[in-house]
């Protein structure tokens, strides 16, 4: 589904991402755990077609981002850290405006917004203008907005920043039902996020990828907070 083949960024002259290489199947739950400044966001906006790679290549199913990046939006979800919501609009108003944007036209198009407005609980909210929603339901706004398209891979960055427990809760709720179908990367710094909500794990470190694999394997009995601490000190010694 997504194949990422040598992934180098460099700002100026500093170098934040250091040839990542990483695939995901079809149907995976990946989570992408790393302390801030690890390199995450550069990663999913460069997935997303947000920003260019220095080098490298991303091909998301089948398709290279690089010559077909529209193929490949096409099939792709994303909801960014800061989601772009227009606080003047109202829900559907909003969910409407987006699937003009994606491309979503005639019959299909009001079955498609109900559709996305009910697997993220918008209903009740849907003639609410979005500046007087709490941050648990805009977040949800910015889940149903990347899922419009039914897009066959999600890409969440740090979707439970900001939320109360409750909306975490009922967040990860939400992203484990939407896994069901669709193959899901979702980035966070919690690591409870990880081992609750997905199967497969890619530890991030200063721009490098230091562990990947299914959470049993990389934790091999430990907790993953042991693992995660364990990585990180050993990664700064190396550096030192
Ligand atoms: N536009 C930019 N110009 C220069 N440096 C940047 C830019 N965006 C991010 N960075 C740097 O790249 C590194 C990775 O940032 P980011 O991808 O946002 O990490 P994360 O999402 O894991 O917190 C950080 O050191 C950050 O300061
Ligand atoms: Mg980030």
């Amino acid at each position: 589904m997504l194949e990422v083949k040598d992934l180098l960024k460099r700002y100026g002259d500093r170098t934040v991402l250091h040839h990542l290489n990483f695939s995901v199947e079809k149907g995976e739950v990946v989570g992408f755990l790393g302390p801030n400044g690890a390199g995450k966001t550069t990663t999913m906006r460069i997935l997303t077609g947000f920003l260019p790679p220095t080098s490298g290549e991303v091909h998301i199913a089948g398709y290279d981002l690089q010559s077909k990046p529209i193929e490949v939006k096409r099939r792709i979800g994303y909801l960014p850290e800061q989601p772009p919501l227009y606080m003047d609009m109202t829900v559907k108003g909003y969910l409407r405006f987006i699937s003009k944007l994606k491309g979503i036209r005639g019959d299909s198009l009001a079955d498609r917004i109900d559709w996305a407005m009910q697997k993220c609980g918008l209903q009740e909210v849907q003639k609410r203008v979005i500046a007087n929603l709490s941050k648990g339901f805009r977040q949800r706004v910015g889940l149903a907005q990347a899922i419009l398209n039914e897009p066959e891979l999600l890409i969440l960055d740090e979707p439970t920043v900001g939320l109360d427990p409750r909306q975490i809760r009922e967040i990860r709720s939400l992203i484990k039902e939407l896994a069901g179908e669709h193959t899901v990367i979702l980035s966070t710094h919690i690591l409870s996020e990880v081992s609750m909500t997905c199967e497969k794990v890619m530890i991030i470190n200063e721009g490098r990828l230091i562990k990947q694999g299914n959470i049993e394997e990389v934790t091999a009995g430990r907790s993953l907070e042991e693992v995660f601490i364990g990585l990180i000190s050993q990664d700064e010694t190396n550096v030192q």
